[in-house]
């Protein structure tokens, strides 16, 4: 079936810039990444929307926030979602973590046929990685809930006794609506993912 790959006003720079390799990357999707389990069957059009439209918006953040700088951390990858898109439309040095083998070799044998720079893929508990990173984004698709990350957080920052200057986007949903606390804000950022259907991230930063 043909799909459109569209995306809302807010979005339109980077399909402007960088069109062709996001394409590939939802061929890549729609045949090997389904092939081999990475995601589920979807529809072409699904695929684009909900993963690689969703995907930007998280980038969209981070240039919003003005920190597109910092190093970004994909949790959870699993295809590489936000981690693949976020790492093709900008020049940030972005770390694709995933704890499944498989995953890290399929992502790896992505990278080379798709020639992306500036990312690289790393087989590792995220949850080390939340503990000991600093000054740093990290990005959350579908593997952590806002309320666990806040949690996991809590125990570093009751450890170390300082806070670690981290930004956390957390994909969420409307009933999901964390209240912000003494040590965490929480913002909840609300889009088109195309033109009917809204979808949810969390900014979460320390104070
Ligand atoms: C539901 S999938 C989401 C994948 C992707 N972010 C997305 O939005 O489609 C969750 C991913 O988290 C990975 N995962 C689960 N526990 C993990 C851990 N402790 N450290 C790193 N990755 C983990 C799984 O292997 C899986 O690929």
């Amino acid at each position: 079936m043909i799909y459109s790959p569209q995306i809302p006003k807010w979005g339109e720079k980077y399909l402007e810039e960088k069109e062709e390799k996001l394409v590939d990357y939802h061929n890549w999707l729609s045949t090997t990444g389904i092939k081999t389990g990475l995601i589920s069957q979807k529809t072409d059009q699904h695929i684009w929307d909900e993963f690689i439209v969703h995907s930007l918006y998280f980038y969209k953040i981070i240039e919003d926030l003005g920190v597109k700088k910092r190093s970004i951390f994909d949790l959870g990858t699993g295809a590489g979602i936000p981690g693949i898109p976020i790492s093709i439309v900008s020049s940030a040095n972005v770390l694709l973590v995933d704890n499944k083998k498989s995953r890290i070799f399929e992502l790896e044998r992505l990278i080379k046929i798709l020639k992306i720079e500036d990312v690289v893929v790393e087989e590792k508990n995220a949850i080390e990685l939340i503990n000991t990173k600093e000054n740093v984004v990290f990005t959350l698709r579908c593997y952590l809930s806002t309320s666990s990350l806040i949690k996991e957080t809590k125990k570093t920052v009751k450890k170390t006794k300082k806070l670690n200057n981290n930004i956390y986007l957390v994909s969420s949903n409307k009933k999901n609506k964390i209240k912000t606390d003494k040590k965490f804000h929480v913002k909840h950022e609300k889009f088109l993912i195309n033109k009917n259907d809204y979808r949810f991230i969390d900014v979460i930063t320390s104070m």
